[in-house]
């Protein structure tokens, strides 16, 4: 074949495609034996045709080898899909023909690092993605709001994301952009920064929440923020907090975490040991969760979001009138004394979470409990899984998906959390052929 008279760097370019190639080749018989197997009934119309472009494939191998024009037609629609899928907006010729010289240089990862620096990344892409963290409801239609803000801070500067749950931090808008100060009664500060329209890349910066709210010592990451104050340390028993943690960054809700195996001592009085009359039901049920959730929901003990206010505050060494609510329900039950926690889900099917032993498995407030939920394994997971579903616009299916997300996972670790990285392997991964 003409390869042979091509330079060598031009060589390697099209013998990396005729990998490529063979592989996508190869992945078009697989899936259409598969479908042969799994869908007998079909006619064979389909597995023709998949065939048919596997021969196409197969032709396109020797083609590119006489010639690199069919390696750039193919990149420059990858370059395209990763800005889009990135951005959410379609890139200008300069930055396509960027990230399309990267991907032909066998640099695609470089090519989404391009395409994140677009500002949608942050102000329509991140703002979309944690929106839904932020609320009940779990809803994208919410304004911008301090916990948004921090996560797309962080995300931005590289902060380490297994400290979602712990650095006292916050990103507020920076001075000079006529806003109105950050508040801890109200979210005006960030409504005015989403109604002037501010680019969020270059308007947030980094702050601490010590040094503008009143939490001192217990400012704890994204969980003492405002929003998720309003949101989950509202009435009821702090538990919520607990839970949607739980959901939104180790992508488990509680009845995923259900285990009736462990020590209940932890439980607290609101709970009855006999629902309906009867123990069973405790024994087989509230238990697989109370028996986790109420130790671990302990380290909130001095929590609670002051609504005529509009507030989080924060009570060091007095514990919340909230954990003593239907004290008479089970009088024995446990009467929270202070703030400490333990993780009893160390043990029993929830080990499985991949917990860090290396921490210890309990300690006091909410900074050592968000360390201990965000260096597990299903936090970084979760993490990879959530940006993987926004950027390829699905959710990790066959497995070869799940290699990826496994892979991810770990590269993710490796660079100290850095999330954007998992934004760049999702968008190479799913750019297409
Ligand atoms: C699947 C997990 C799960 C199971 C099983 C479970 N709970 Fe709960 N429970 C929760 C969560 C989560 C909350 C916090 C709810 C909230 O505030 O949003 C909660 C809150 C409570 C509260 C406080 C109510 C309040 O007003 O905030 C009581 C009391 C309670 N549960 C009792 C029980 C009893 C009794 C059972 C068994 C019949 C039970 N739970 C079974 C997860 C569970």
């Amino acid at each position: 074949m003409a390869g042979q008279t091509q330079s060598r760097s031009k060589n390697a370019a099209a013998y990396s495609f005729l990998g490529d190639a063979i592989i996508i080749a190869a992945q078009f018989f697989r899936k259409s034996a598969a479908r042969l197997q799994f869908q007998r009934h079909e006619p064979g119309l389909r597995k023709t045709a998949d065939n048919q472009l596997a021969g196409v494939l197969l032709l396109g191998i020797c083609l590119s080898l006489t010639g690199i024009s069919a390696v750039n037609a193919g990149a420059r629609e990858q370059a395209k899909r990763i800005h889009d899928r990135l951005a959410g907006v379609p890139p200008g010729s300069t930055v396509l023909n960027d990230m399309e010289t990267a991907i032909i240089g066998n640099d695609a990862l470089g090519a989404a690092f391009t395409a994140m620096d677009n500002s949608a990344f942050y102000s329509v892409t991140l703002k979309n993605f944690v929106t839904p963290w932020t609320n009940e409801d779990q809803t994208v239609f919410a304004p911008l709001n301090d916990y948004t803000a921090t996560v797309i801070g962080m995300v931005r500067d590289d902060v380490p994301f297994n400290t979602l749950l712990s650095a006292d931090i916050l990103y507020i808008g920076s001075s000079g952009l006529g806003l109105p100060g950050y508040s801890m009664t109200n979210n005006n500060h960030y409504e005015a920064m989403e109604q002037q329209g501010l680019d969020l890349q270059a308007a947030l910066v980094a702050t601490t929440q010590s040094a503008v709210t009143d939490l001192g010592g217990g400012a704890s990451g994204i969980l003492t923020t405002r929003a998720a104050a309003a949101a989950f340390f509202i009435a009821g028993t702090n538990r919520a907090m607990f839970r949607f943690t739980m959901l939104n960054h180790l992508c488990n809700d509680m009845e995923q975490v259900k285990d009736i195996t462990r020590t209940p001592d932890r439980i607290r009085q609101d709970v009855s040991r006999s629902p309906g009359g009867d123990s069973r039901i405790f024994m087989n049920n509230c238990i697989g969760c109370h028996t986790g959730m109420d130790p671990l929901t302990q380290a909130f003990a001095y929590y609670d979001f002051d609504e005529a206010a509009g507030r989080i505050v924060y009570t060091p060494g007095q514990v919340q009138p909230k954990y003593f609510n239907n004290s008479e329900t089970f009088p024995y039950g446990y009467i929270t004394p202070d703030d400490s926690w333990i993780n009893y889900w160390r043990e029993g099917s929830n080990a499985l979470l991949g917990w860090d032993t290396t921490r210890p498995e309990s300690g006091s407030g909410a900074q050592s409990m968000g360390e201990e939920l965000a260096n597990s394994d299903a936090f970084a997971r979760c993490q990879v899984k959530k940006v993987f579903r926004a950027v390829c616009f699905r959710d990790a299916v066959d497995g070869a998906d799940r290699t990826q997300i496994d892979s991810m996972t770990a590269s993710f670790r490796s660079s100290n959390y850095r999330l954007k990285q998992v934004f760049a392997e999702s968008a190479v991964y799913c750019m297409g052929n």
